[in-house]
């Protein structure tokens, strides 16, 4: 029986803090417990929950995940806690980590996370920063599992904003040896620092493309990504952006461009007819809701992971 292995570091704010072998352990800890073959009591461990932004699949899957694992969560609303008052991180985190075993933290600034890891004594999550959505990628990456068995002959073409959801599949791809294309408007390419150390890690240069062709980025994919054109903290540039990404959208023309056993994934919530049309969400091909799902056993496994 597989069982959760000390993790390296102590904290995951990028798909980076862990190691290939141990996002391999992660995801098969996650099948395992997606096939009920695995059982973990935590004890009554207690995860707290820092949210600065809406959420409804981390926010309910962290939730579902502690509870199956016989631990508890307590959402630490930054409106009703002291938190949105302004008390300095540094301060909230050392009383958070005397409560609580775990954090995860939602919010803009990635340097805003680090503070907190620096400060905690206890293990901090990314639940989302603009920088990053590690978890995110977990779940991701077990669905694609599922599908196609092999990485290394999985090509993905992400199309829409290079922000935080794209670079972390970028480095979590990067680690699990999977083709990413990324293909967005001029101007939203990737964090240029998380291409650098996503081409250190792979072995072939060629497994990483940024493009602002959808059309040629798609060709004999196997996986065809998107995410919301203007993310959270971003509602002022709705407009402007959704003139920037015309021709970004995943629609049939697309997709018929692609493998034509292409699944398609989303990390929702989505916008139809803006990065994606209300056909494909909804067609045969599409892996969407059970890659929500794979949210709860991905994170089951990181949790059990680094409450060791
Ligand atoms: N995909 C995702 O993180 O969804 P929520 O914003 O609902 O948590
Ligand atoms: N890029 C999106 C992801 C939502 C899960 C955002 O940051 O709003």
């Amino acid at each position: 029986m597989l069982n959760p292995i000390k993790l390296a570091k102590n904290n995951f704010l990028s798909s980076l803090d862990v190691s290939t072998e141990e996002v391999i352990h992660i995801l098969d800890l996650a099948a395992n417990f997606k096939n009920k073959d695995l059982k973990i009591e935590l004890n009554d461990k207690v995860l707290g929950l820092i949210f600065d932004k809406s959420s409804t699949r981390t926010r309910v899957s962290f939730q579902v995940a502690m509870s199956r694992l016989g631990g508890s969560t307590i959402d630490l609303n930054p409106t009703t806690s002291q938190i949105g008052r302004g008390e300095p991180i540094k301060d909230t985190a050392r009383v958070l980590s005397r409560y609580c075993d775990v954090i995860a933290i939602r919010t803009f600034n990635h340097s805003d996370l680090e503070e907190y890891a620096k400060w905690s004594t206890k293990p901090v999550i990314n639940a989302l920063t603009d920088l990053e959505h590690p978890c995110q990628a977990l779940a991701d990456f077990l669905t694609i599992k599922e599908e196609f068995f092999d990485f290394k002959k999985v090509v993905l073409t992400f199309i829409g904003d290079g922000n935080n959801v794209a670079n972390s599949l970028i480095l979590c791809g990067a680690l699990l040896g999977v083709e990413i294309r990324i293909a967005c408007p001029k101007g939203y390419e990737p964090n240029p620092l998380v291409i650098q150390k996503a081409n250190e890690i792979y072995k072939n240069k060629n497994l990483l493309k940024i493009t602002n062709d959808p059309n040629n980025a798609v060709l004999g994919a196997n996986v065809l990504y998107t995410d919301v054109w203007s993310s959270m903290g971003e509602e002022s540039k709705k407009e402007e952006k959704d003139k920037d990404f015309y021709g970004f959208t995943i629609n049939s023309n697309l997709v018929n461009k692609a493998d034509k056993d292409a699944i398609i994934l989303h990390c929702l919530p989505a916008y139809r007819s803006k990065e994606i049309t209300d056909e494909i969400i909804e067609s045969k091909n599409s892996r969407i809701f059970h890659q929500a799902e794979n949210r709860m056993y991905a994170q089951q496994a990181l949790l059990s992971c680094l409450l060791l």
